[in-house]
């Protein structure tokens, strides 16, 4: 139907409005960008921090995969340069240490520089902290601080400077990473947990902003893939296994059968989040734990084991 109407449209609408109807009828709901070759981000300079290693760098992937030039801030000045090479002439590396005000001010400059404008900014770099010692009652509350300046500073840190130069442009797109941690307590250390729940606020925050400048920001909560950070963190607990081993302790934490959360599922939604078809979306927290925080179980007694 559409289809027809937009052929008798052709004889008395105006060009632009006939473009429109057009991509109605062919179903890509006028989004730029070549989506409908596959390449949803041509055009677009991304900026991930923490995009070295795990998810950061399987996001810097997807997007080159889907036309994007990519600057990949990261502290791990061996591993940095590493992955940029590996991810080819679309990738480059800038060193900064998102706990330094100055170096992230100095990575969106880069991009700027290199590429004329930013329009994707991922705050993406996070540490889990020390699991030990496990209580409250003995934390020390400067692990707790280097926690929080990397996880939550952090991302104010590249919101602010990503806004600086997003709100003049009139437009862009910016991710954080929270966690599952950052719904459900008790998954993680008390500092990365506080961290996590934090990001969602920060994101619904800065929404209320940047909105009226066209900007939007969202944030992504992923259950446990093993990455070096997960794998590191849970290997601590299991002393003498490979971390092959301790991947698929990892992989058999989820709660839906037949599959397990991997890089590539949190690279597919910040590509979505990134991209322009998520045009309307802001201050969302988009959940990618196979349904791992939405119920709990009560566990009721089996009749034989009621006293
Ligand atoms: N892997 C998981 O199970 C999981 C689940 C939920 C959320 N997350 C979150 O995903 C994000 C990425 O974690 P990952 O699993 O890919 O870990 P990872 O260790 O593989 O990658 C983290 C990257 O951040 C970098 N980094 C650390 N501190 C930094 C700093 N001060 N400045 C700049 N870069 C810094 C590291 O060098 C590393 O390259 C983190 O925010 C983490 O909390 C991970």
């Amino acid at each position: 139907m559409l289809r027809s109407l937009a052929r008798e449209f052709q004889l008395v609408a105006p060009a632009a409005f006939r473009r429109r109807l057009a991509s109605y009828s062919t179903g890509d709901g006028g989004v730029a960008g070549g989506a409908a070759d596959g390449k949803r981000l041509v055009g677009k300079v991304a900026l991930i921090t923490g995009g070295a290693s795990g998810l950061g760098k399987a996001t810097a992937h997807e997007f080159i995969q889907n036309g994007a030039q990519v600057i990949i801030a990261d502290i791990d000045s061996e591993l940095g340069p590493q992955t940029a090479q590996g991810l080819g002439p679309s990738a480059h590396y800038v060193r900064c240490d998102v706990t330094d005000e100055s170096q992230v001010a100095d990575a969106v400059d880069a991009a700027v520089a290199r590429h004329g404008k930013l329009d994707i900014m991922y705050n993406n770099a996070g540490v889990t902290g020390p699991a030990y010692p496990p209580s409250i009652a003995d934390l020390e509350l400067d692990k707790f601080d280097e926690v929080m300046r990397i996880n939550l500073r952090g991302a104010v840190a590249g919101i602010k400077h990503a806004a600086r130069v997003m709100i003049p442009a009139g437009s862009g797109s910016i991710l954080c990473t929270s966690s599952i941690s950052g719904i459900l307590a008790g998954l993680g250390p008390h500092p990365y947990t506080v961290s996590k729940f934090a990001i969602p606020g920060l994101v619904k925050s800065a929404a209320a902003e940047l909105c009226r400048h066209g900007i939007r920001i969202n944030c992504i909560s992923p259950a446990p893939i093993p990455t070096p950070m997960s794998v590191g963190q849970i290997a601590q607990f299991y002393p003498g296994l490979t971390q092959e081993q301790v991947a698929r302790i990892i992989n058999g934490l989820g709660e839906l059968k037949g599959a397990h959360c991997e890089d590539a599922d949190v690279a597919k939604a910040a590509l979505y989040l990134a991209s322009d078809e998520a045009k309307y979306v802001t201050g969302h927290n988009l959940v990618v734990d196979g349904g791992f925080t939405c119920y709990k179980n009560l566990s009721f007694p089996s009749p034989d084991q009621v006293v």
